[in-house]
């Protein structure tokens, strides 16, 4: 989502006839892009804006402006004008399509600052954004913004507002250009897919999506992110089983294995339901890949919740895995539960990601052998001579190939395979 948003940022910079730099000292214009998801993520965005201040010396000219996540929280626009005066634009998630106003602005008038954080949760929706894609053979696309899930834990809803879906008519017209622009991969995005179109009501569904975006002509994949597994129905789970073009690959976030801790995070599912949906998915997909987002050290998590989350990760056999340790944010609900000390989460994250680590590895190993058909992405720069793609399940796939191959679907035998990574030698035609 960040990194479309940001794609959204440079498409507004390349109209204004800015060019891209690897050199941040020789940028006229610095934008940070910010998420507030966990504390970590926050401090570094700080210390990174802190850290541009001293090329605002070399370039009087220089623009520098923050947006995203990060800046919607409450407070956080007078922090930034007090403690980084330097900065002379700070916009808020709903205010991308003021960016050109304001950096025009800026360039005018250099000494002027500008904050403009729009605290609507149900902004309306621009179309027609400008993009500067850097993803190369694929394509993010927005369906739907916002969240009305409120997971205790989460910043989400609060700096991203209400879900709010695009019309399906504005998301096939985008869907079709990209493909006709010759991409290969679309990546549909929204906090929670499966409930696209909830707040249209007009019979809008993720179901009827799919269906429309398979009637598509062309050979190309799609995949999406994320799924809530309360919203997941048995309808999407046909639909992608049956299709041609929808990949074999789920991200259904569990966070937690416990039921006690799933209620208390507000989740709306069991354990045995959420395995229910994983059994429904593996019957239907054998191949399918499932991978997942999990958290430790939420409160109140014991030992016990934390080996029902072991339990799981047993259980499903994920192709890989997300860990976090739980970040406690300023205005969340568990904000105001008692907090597991640092240590014990500290221990059970490095419990957790063995314990994935080994699943990994035990389901990479099966890929030895067999053929799939890999997307070729990109060549890998620490390895000359070699490329990389994906299977259709979401698997990275490393061998011997030329730039030329990019883009392109071909065939690959898996020869080995360490820890996540596949390594194959290309099946010639
Ligand atoms: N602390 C740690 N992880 C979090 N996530 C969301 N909020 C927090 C938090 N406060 C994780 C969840 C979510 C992913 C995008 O980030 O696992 O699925
Ligand atoms: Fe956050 Fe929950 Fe919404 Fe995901 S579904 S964005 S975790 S509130």
């Amino acid at each position: 989502m960040n990194i479309h948003e940001s794609e959204k940022a440079a498409g507004i910079f390349e109209s204004l006839g800015y060019s891209e730099t690897s050199d941040e000292k020789e940028a006229d214009l610095i934008l940070f892009n910010t998420c507030c998801i966990r504390d970590n993520a926050e401090q570094r965005a700080l210390g990174n804006i802190g850290a541009v201040k001293k090329y605002k010396k070399i370039n009087k000219n220089l623009i520098i402006a923050v947006m995203g996540c990060m800046t919607q929280q409450d407070g956080m626009g007078n922090t930034l004008r007090e403690k980084y005066p330097y900065v002379d634009i700070v916009i808020g998630t709903n205010n991308l399509d003021k960016l050109e106003e304001f950096i025009i602005s800026c360039r005018n008038n250099h000494k002027k600052k500008i904050v403009e954080i729009d605290p609507n949760d149900r902004p309306e929706i621009k179309e027609n954004e400008k993009v500067y894609r850097t993803s190369g053979t694929n394509a993010w696309l927005n369906i739907m913004y916002g969240c009305n899930n409120f997971c205790t834990y989460c910043i989400v809803p609060y700096v991203r507002g209400r879900e709010r879906s695009r019309s399906i008519e504005n998301v096939l017209a985008e869907f079709k250009d990209l493909i006709n622009q010759g991409y290969k991969e679309i990546t549909l995005l929204g906090q929670n897919v499966n409930s696209y179109g909830n707040d249209l009501n007009d019979g809008t569904s993720f179901a009827k999506l799919l269906k429309e975006i398979d009637k598509i002509e062309g050979k190309f994949r799609v995949r999406f992110m994320t799924s809530h597994p309360k919203d997941l129905n048995d309808e999407v789970i046909d639909i992608i089983a049956n299709s041609k073009n929808i990949c074999k690959n789920i991200h259904l976030p569990i966070q937690s294995g416990s039921n006690k801790i799933l209620k208390l995070m507000n989740r709306h599912y069991t354990r045995e339901y959420y395995l229910s949906v994983i059994e429904k998915i593996k019957a239907k997909m054998p191949e399918c890949g499932i991978t997942t987002d999990l958290m430790v050290g939420f409160p109140y998590e014991e030992e016990e919740d934390f080996l029902d989350t072991l339990d799981i990760v047993n259980k499903v056999g994920y192709s890989s895995a997300f860990t976090f340790i739980y970040s406690i944010r300023k205005g969340t609900k568990a904000a105001l539960m008692p907090q597991v000390p640092y240590k014990v989460s500290q221990d059970r994250i490095m419990r957790l990601i063995k314990a994935q680590n080994e699943k990994t590895k035990e389901i990479s190993h099966l890929f030895e052998g067999r053929v799939f058909e890999v997307l070729v992405e990109d060549i890998v720069e620490k390895k000359p001579g070699y490329v990389c793609g994906r299977t259709d399940n979401g698997r990275l796939v490393t061998f011997l190939g030329s730039s030329d191959l990019i883009g392109s679907f071909v065939n690959v035998k898996i020869e080995k395979s360490q820890s996540a990574s596949l390594y194959g030698t290309l099946i010639k035609e």
